[in-house]
């Protein structure tokens, strides 16, 4: 029997509330209503980002509604389409965009920027263009994380926050593409504008700041500098690009801005923050050479402040923040997909545990203690 136009019920992990494990409920998820899309998520990444909402709300991420069913980092198949939607039919393979790309507006239209904000005010408040979500628990609405929810087996998604692409791409792995491996390779490439030849440093190294790694290698920077308190995150650190592995605590009376600044001559030409710790963001700035140096912060942390002395920007130094890797999703998701089947960018290599839908709060511990990368769950 068909499921379109109809109401589908499954199963989705509901954060009941700030700082609560995940429940896996059945939930409700109603038919896309104009320019909308129903996906049947498949497989989803679990994000720091999730964890942070889930345990950080209020405190250095921004407060967001409850009930929630998290997950951003997610891919599937349409199931069905709204009115309005020319762009996706039944079968397309999809990524789910938490930044949008609606192609029209001032900033799509800007080679600048990949800040769409089409539907964007109601996508962070977890709820689509008509202020209300397509998901419910026994009545109750329940809100989805940036417009998204990838840790539910169905999700409604604006059709300006899709992505589609080829058919033959393995979605168990191209779901890393949703965000941590988009953002820190694209942190590199676009970004800092990563140039042959020049010195990195990469402070921090989860799945963003090894996609980073992975970036400048492809820019063709020859020295690569990857920094992390955990050894453990050496290897893959090497395999992705990194030309040396430092980390701090061997280090003890040296700041680590001094020990990269003494093996570069003075400092690198670009600093990857990918952790969103602010003391490490200090680091990452007076690691770079003062003349030109160009630091971007790719890791997440909302509501701290970050001081600067004055005196690491006037001789030439820039500091900038990178979203989405400064993709433009709906053009740039394709283009990455095409580059994994071509064996030019890693994806498996990030992938350390795949999980079910039920373990996804093991997911979260996985990666609080340092012991995974990413964790994919599938969603069947
Ligand atoms: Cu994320
Ligand atoms: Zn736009």
């Amino acid at each position: 029997m068909s499921t379109q136009g109809r109401p589908i019920t499954c199963k989705a992990a509901v954060a009941w509330m700030p700082g609560k494990p995940l429940e896996i409920e059945e939930v409700q998820v109603d038919p896309p209503k104009d320019h909308e899309v129903r996906i049947k998520m498949m497989y989803s990444g679990v994000c720091h980002t999730d964890w942070a909402y889930l345990y950080e709300t209020g405190q250095s991420m921004s407060p967001r509604h409850f009930p929630v069913v998290l997950g951003h980092e997610g891919a599937g198949v349409v199931e069905s389409v709204g009115t309005e939607v020319t762009k996706f039919k039944p079968g397309d393979k999809v990524i789910p965009l938490f930044l949008p790309q609606c192609g029209e507006c001032k900033r799509c239209l800007s080679t600048k920027t990949n800040q769409c904000r089409k539907n964007w005010a109601n996508t962070q408040k977890g709820v689509l263009a008509d202020g209300t979500s397509r998901i419910s628990y026994n009545g109750q609405q329940v809100y989805q994380f940036l417009g998204v929810c990838s840790f539910s087996q169905y999700s409604v998604v604006p059709d300006t926050s899709l992505a589609k692409i080829r058919h033959d791409a393995p979605l168990d792995k191209v779901v890393l593409l949703g965000c941590g491996v988009s953002t820190g390779y694209g942190a590199a490439i676009n970004t800092a504008k990563v140039e042959p030849g020049s010195t990195c440093a990469v402070f921090g190294l989860g799945a963003v700041g090894l996609s980073a790694v992975m970036g400048c290698k492809a820019a063709k920077a020859t020295t690569i500098i990857a920094i992390d308190t955990n050894p453990a995150k050496f290897p893959k650190a090497v395999e992705m690009g990194a030309t040396e592995c430092i980390n701090p605590s061997d280090h003890p009376k040296t700041k680590i801005q001094d020990v990269v600044k003494e093996k570069t001559g003075g400092g690198v030409d670009v600093a990857l923050e990918c952790v969103g710790d602010t003391a490490v963001m200090s680091q990452a700035l007076e690691s770079t050479i003062d003349a030109w140096g160009v630091c971007v912060i790719a890791g997440w942390t909302e509501t701290e402040k970050l001081s600067v002395e004055v005196e690491q920007l006037l001789l030439g130094r820039t500091i900038k923040g990178t979203y989405f890797g400064g993709w433009k999703g709906v053009d740039a998701l394709p283009l990455l997909v095409n580059k994994y089947m071509a064996e030019e960018l890693k994806l498996d290599e990030f992938i350390t545990h795949s999980l079910s839908l039920s373990e996804v709060n093991k997911a979260f511990q996985l990666f609080k203690s340092g012991d995974s990368i990413r964790s994919v769950v599938s969603l069947w």
